[in-house]
């Protein structure tokens, strides 16, 4: 694999192999210390981050790799330097980036240079490293996801469209509540859906949490207002309000049913306190299994490199 864009043209046996990698790694990390020997990992990010930036940049000197670290305002991509001048540049330099950007296209056009490979840590589109993670905590937590009843509750934004693939890959069930218009976007949709034919995963969309909700072996929730959509605040607002993981919620669920968030979280919006620092909580969980699944990837796009 030379690049971790998205995890739709990913094969099923490719993401399971690379969950059980991510596993593994978290079991035996000294096995895993010097693989990367000699490579060297960029961070090119254009949005802030705590659990992205730590996973890969932590993960690559883990591994035995070197790693730098390049803020929104140091690099200015696109606009102090063509996308792909920076893209040929840094090839020079590392062997992998790991972009973090406001918009998708921006990722697909670095990707066009062919020397680097690009680690997708987060676009407007798409969150495909947030959603190995959760994997991994699903993996680790005994839940499989063919037999998993997975609920997500909220904006259909990025990280809503990578757990769709990922379902979809996999053959499990994914029900998804979004207030009217702001659903996940119907090329993904569509994707996922011609996807689940072959793999029989079941999706459902709708606009009322207490359906998607019901009889859930896992609630999953994300901010109502992304990164970039900050002028959409009041809007958003008014129409998340009924959104929400909370105990009320939790009710509609299975008995053991799991509460996850990719982090950061806005407490009192989409996830009561009760919820997020209650015993169905496993967000700690999944935000410590950025790391070793971040390890997973690099090692998937860098090894024999
Ligand atoms: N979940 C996640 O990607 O967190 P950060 O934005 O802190 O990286
Ligand atoms: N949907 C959120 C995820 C943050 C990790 C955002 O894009 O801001």
């Amino acid at each position: 694999m030379k690049d971790f864009i998205s995890l739709k043209n990913i094969s099923r046996d490719s993401l399971v192999k690379l969950i059980e990698l991510a596993y593994d790694i978290k079991r035996k990390p000294n096995a895993y210390g010097n693989k990367l020997k000699g490579k060297s990992v960029g961070l090119l990010f254009q949005k802030p981050s705590l659990r992205t930036k730590t996973a890969f940049y932590l993960g690559a000197l883990q591994l035995g790799a070197a790693a730098v670290y390049y803020s929104p305002d140091e690099v200015k991509l696109g606009e102090r330097e063509e996308i792909s001048d920076v893209a040929n540049t840094l090839s020079g330099y590392l062997d992998a980036a790991v972009l973090r950007t406001f918009s998708h296209k921006t990722i697909e056009e670095f990707v066009l240079c062919p020397k680097i490979s690009v680690v997708n840590g987060l676009s407007d589109l798409l969150h495909p490293s947030q959603v190995l993670g959760d994997l991994l905590t699903l993996r680790e937590l005994g839940k499989d996801v063919r037999k998993t009843e997975f609920s997500y509750i909220g904006d259909g934004n990025n990280v809503c469209h990578s757990l769709l693939y990922a379902f979809s890959i996999l053959g499990g069930s994914i029900s998804i509540a979004s207030p009217k218009g702001y659903e996940p976007e119907e090329k993904i949709l569509k994707d996922c859906f011609a996807i689940a034919k072959k793999s029989k995963a079941k999706i459902t969309v709708c606009n009322s949490p207490f359906k998607a909700a019901k009889s859930a072996d896992v609630l999953y929730t994300d901010v109502w207002i992304s990164m970039g959509k900050e002028k959409q605040n009041k809007a958003r607002k008014r129409a998340f309000k009924r959104f929400r993981i909370d105990d009320k919620i939790l009710m509609s669920a299975k008995n053991n049913c799991i509460v996850m968030h990719c982090l950061p979280a806005h407490r009192g919006q989409e996830i009561s306190d009760s919820a997020l620092d209650g015993k169905h909580s496993v967000v700690f969980l999944q935000a410590e299994n950025r790391l070793h699944s971040a390890k997973a990837i690099l090692l998937a796009v860098l090894e024999g490199k």
